[in-house]
């Protein structure tokens, strides 16, 4: 049996992240992968569920709140969906996971990395993924990208997109301090340019047998 990998992508609004998550999975299926995608908050029913609250915009949950329902959803999304992927050989692309908890909720909104670091811990129980790619993109860009696609949709999980400009910025430089950090499993990926680029970019710091 072929080893499972796990992948997760992160970066701010509109960085195009979600187009390069499926064309990645395109190009992994072509090579014969069995690729499993997938998203945070999110991935089981009851991390769906709790997706629902925490995008609402009617809702305002306190700091601390959001944080346990976001790892609440992470645990049930390690143990039913990304460990049973990976002992059977898939590929698990993850949209979004513990280090947007870091970063949004540790540095952006103030919680502090170590307290969310043990808290990603306890939910994950310590599984880190293999490779971090984190797209990288000036926020006034990418927020004209998140901005214009809600329009086109229902508008229905924009509640974040709606955050000053100096927000997006603290999430980015959020982001680059991980790739600091962690630079054994993060890399961090220039997002401008059309989608074929920013995917040979991709390709470019994959694994080998992924490729
Ligand atoms: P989503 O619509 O998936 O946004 P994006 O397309 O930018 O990934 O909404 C997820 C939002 O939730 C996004 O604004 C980031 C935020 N988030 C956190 O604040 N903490 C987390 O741990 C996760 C997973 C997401």
């Amino acid at each position: 049996m072929q080893r499972g990998w796990f992948i997760t992508f992160e970066g701010g609004e509109g960085t195009g992240k979600t187009t390069q998550i499926l064309k990645l999975a395109a190009h992994l299926e072509s090579l014969g992968r069995t690729v499993v995608l997938t998203r945070e908050p999110g991935g089981t029913p009851v991390a769906e569920a709790a997706r629902a609250v925490l995008l609402d915009p009617a809702l305002e949950p306190m700091g601390l709140s959001e944080l346990f329902l976001l790892e609440a959803a992470r645990h049930d999304h390690v143990e039913q969906v990304i460990r049973p992927g990976l002992a059977k050989g898939e590929v698990i692309l993850c949209d979004r996971y513990a280090d947007s908890s870091t970063v949004y909720q540790g540095m952006v909104r103030g919680i502090g990395v170590e307290r969310v670091e043990e808290l990603n811990e306890l939910a994950t129980g310590g599984l880190d993924p293999d490779l971090t790619i984190v797209f990288d993109l000036d926020p006034e860009a990418g927020v004209g990208r998140a901005r214009s696609r809600n329009a086109e949709g229902d508008g229905s999980e924009s509640r974040l997109d709606d955050e000053p400009a100096e927000f997006h910025r603290s999430v980015r430089d959020g982001f680059l301090r991980l790739a600091v950090r962690y630079p054994h499993r993060v890399r961090v990926i220039d997002a401008t340019g059309g989608p074929d680029t920013v995917f040979d970019r991709l390709l470019a710091v994959l694994p080998e047998e992924l490729r």
